[in-house]
């Protein structure tokens, strides 16, 4: 749900509004002393200039605050002008146990 809204969101506003936008996403773990964390990033290129926004609805509340208690983790959205970044980080059990 949340990459729905995201998506929904760079084609109304973001980097999919254009024909020259793009949405890369990456992934990696980060080790702990504990549990590793995955980390997701979204990030728009391409954006028309990106303003913060002046209220937040359903797909960003969605997002920041929806998302982390069910993964255990975090999720930022940062409205940078050159196009919106979504981290997301989750905790990454131990496979091994
Ligand atoms: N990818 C994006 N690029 C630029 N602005 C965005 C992007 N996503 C969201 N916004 C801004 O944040 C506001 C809130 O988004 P959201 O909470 O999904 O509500 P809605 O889509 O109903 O407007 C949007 O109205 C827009 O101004
Ligand atoms: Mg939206």
């Amino acid at each position: 749900m949340a990459f729905h809204q995201l998506a929904i969101n760079a084609a109304k506003y973001g980097a999919l509004s254009t024909p020259e936008g793009c949405v890369g996403i990456r992934w990696w773990a980060e080790a702990g002393s504990e549990d590793a964390t995955l980390v997701v990033e979204w990030r728009e290129e391409g954006s028309p200039q990106v303003s913060p926004p002046q209220r937040q609805e359903f797909g960003s509340r969605l997002i920041e605050r929806a998302l982390a208690p069910d993964l255990g983790g975090s999720a930022a959205l940062v409205f940078d002008p050159e196009g919106v970044v979504c981290t997301i980080r989750a905790a990454l059990p131990d496979a091994t146990q």
